[in-house]
């Protein structure tokens, strides 16, 4: 078993503290992501590049043989060698002809640039003085820590909505019909907070589906729910101001809340949702940020005793609530769920959507529904500071909405998803014991297998890597220590003959793994 000490709180990498240099690379290469659409031999060289800039390779360190790092990492020893050819000509390594290639004492001059494929196990304060000149300390702390690239479309990699099922045909025509009727205003930057058509197309699909109260005055189209959330962050809190999350948390979330400065108080959650107790209640939050119809990452829906609690919280605290509602048009069984947002008659929440799960991510469009007292600010601070455009983007999608598609999406989308969930809760159950509970909500894009104590998730995500599969470690969403571990398994993405492949191969891993 490895040593899996320290070194780093990325969702899904285990960085052990002290590795020979060809498990270092062997782990770093083993990420998916890591340089994905290079060359191996490119990869080879980042590795090792990225290892030597941050020093986890240290000046005079030996380097495996080509032979032998070939032989390692399961790739042709050209490779290899092309790669610490590379090397050398840039002056990270020296070879000693007959003794071997050994890590440069002299950086080259590029070496203090920032090391933007660099992912693993940073020492915030080096990276702080080592690229002192360029970054502030927020910014370093920002780069020093990387979740969000692990593992894209890879089998079970959650979150991932399928979006190949996209009618691509039919968006074409619509993009195309706009473009010919196109005004001139529609190149411009978007203003009042996002191209009206659109604005009224989701306040009143909002206010049908999600129970939402809503003009299209208060809609925002933004870039996101990322975009969405440090917006609030920025209008609704001063740096040092406390922010509620969900413990566990989704990581983009407290990503955003930490750069805005923002002091994280973590809540915990449980089946009806996010649970503050008393010693939560003596604090002051100032955003309350939460996931109440499907929490991420666990899947608890916030029960309405909860949800008037948490409404009486902010009206007396004086905070506002975020609710992210992410995902909640797949649901699979029953009705669809009212918001919180619907519930709230003090105006104490903005409510937030995206189109990211539904369409397809790289869309990046969403919105945020502020209460009246907000509009103004909000457009003012959309403008001035995201200049936000892509305008006939936005015209195209109003009229995917005005014309029904995007409800027949959902429908479409919903019984696929469905259905590749129940295959994959049909293949777990069947191959694991009882001693693992996968979770039964019947919504989301993922499920949660839960794992008794003494199983490391990370490390069981780190073995399930390595078969090719990218589930997440659900310890790494706690804020520290974690309360429950489990895996995180997404299915939306994954055809049926994937997930019963895959599937089977998941539990193997966790079968092998929970019998040591
Ligand atoms: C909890 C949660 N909120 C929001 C999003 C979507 O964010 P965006 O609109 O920035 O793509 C995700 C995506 O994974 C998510 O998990």
């Amino acid at each position: 078993m490895r040593n899996t000490e320290s070194l780093e709180e990325t969702p899904g990498v285990v960085v052990p503290a002290a590795m020979s240099a060809t498990d270092l690379l062997r782990v770093t290469l083993l990420r998916t992501d890591f340089h994905a659409r290079l060359p191996q031999q490119r990869r080879v060289y980042e590795a090792a590049r990225s290892a030597i800039l941050q020093q986890q390779l240290e000046a005079g360190r030996k380097l495996p043989s080509s032979r032998d790092l070939a032989a390692a990492l399961g790739i042709a020893r050209n490779t290899v060698i092309a790669a610490f050819k590379q090397l050398t000509a840039e002056g990270y390594v020296i070879s000693a002809s007959g003794s071997g290639t050994y890590v440069a004492d002299m950086l080259p001059n590029d070496a203090v640039a920032f090391d933007a494929g660099a992912q693993m196990a940073p020492n915030l304060s080096r990276q702080h003085t080592t690229h002192g000149a360029a970054l502030s300390r927020r910014g370093a702390q920002v780069a020093a820590f990387s979740a969000g690239a692990h593992f894209e479309i890879q089998p079970f990699a959650p979150g991932d909505p399928d979006f190949s099922t996209f009618p691509l045909k039919l968006w074409q025509r619509l993009q195309n019909r706009v473009w010919r009727n196109a005004r001139p205003d529609l190149l411009d930057y978007g203003k009042a907070g996002g191209l009206l058509p659109l604005r009224q197309a989701i306040s009143d699909y909002l206010r049908t589906s999600r129970s939402v109260k809503v003009s299209a005055e208060q809609v925002m189209i933004t870039a996101g729910t990322q975009q969405s959330l440090d917006l609030c962050a920025q209008l609704l809190a001063d740096a040092g101001d406390t922010v509620w999350v969900e413990n566990p948390c989704y990581w983009a979330a407290r990503r955003i809340f930490e750069s805005r400065d923002l002091t994280l108080h973590p809540v915990a959650v449980d089946q009806a949702g996010m649970a503050p107790n008393a010693a939560d209640i003596a604090t002051r939050p100032r955003l309350i940020y939460v996931t109440p119809s499907h929490q991420y990452p666990t899947g608890a829906v916030m029960t309405l005793t909860r949800r008037t609690k948490l409404l009486d919280i902010a009206v007396n605290k004086a905070a506002w609530i975020l609710e992210d509602d992410y995902d909640s048009e797949f649901r699979y069984s029953g009705r669809p769920l009212a918001s919180l947002q619907g519930l709230d008659v003090h105006d104490r929440v903005v409510y937030m959507g995206t189109f990211s799960k539904i369409l397809y991510p790289g869309i990046k469009l969403g919105y945020l529904i502020v209460p009246p007292a907000l509009i103004e600010p909000f457009k003012i601070a959309l403008y001035d500071l995201q200049r936000p455009g892509q305008l006939m983007v936005q015209a195209a999608l109003a009229e995917f909405l005005e014309l029904g598609h995007f409800t027949t999406h959902i429908r479409k989308t919903r019984q696929l998803y469905g259905e590749r969930r129940e295959l994959l809760r049909t293949t777990l159950t069947s191959q694991l014991d009882a001693g693992f509970t996968i979770s039964q909500e019947e919504s989301g894009l993922h499920l949660v297998v839960e794992l008794p104590d003494h199983i490391d998730d990370e490390q069981l995500a780190c073995l399930a890597a390595e078969a090719g599969i990218a589930v997440k470690a659900l310890s790494t969403y706690y804020l520290r220590p974690p309360q429950r571990r489990g895996l995180l398994v997404g299915y939306a993405y994954v055809s049926p003959e994937k997930i019963t492949h895959y599937g089977q191969l998941l539990a193997n891993v966790i079968r092998t793994a929970a019998s040591r």
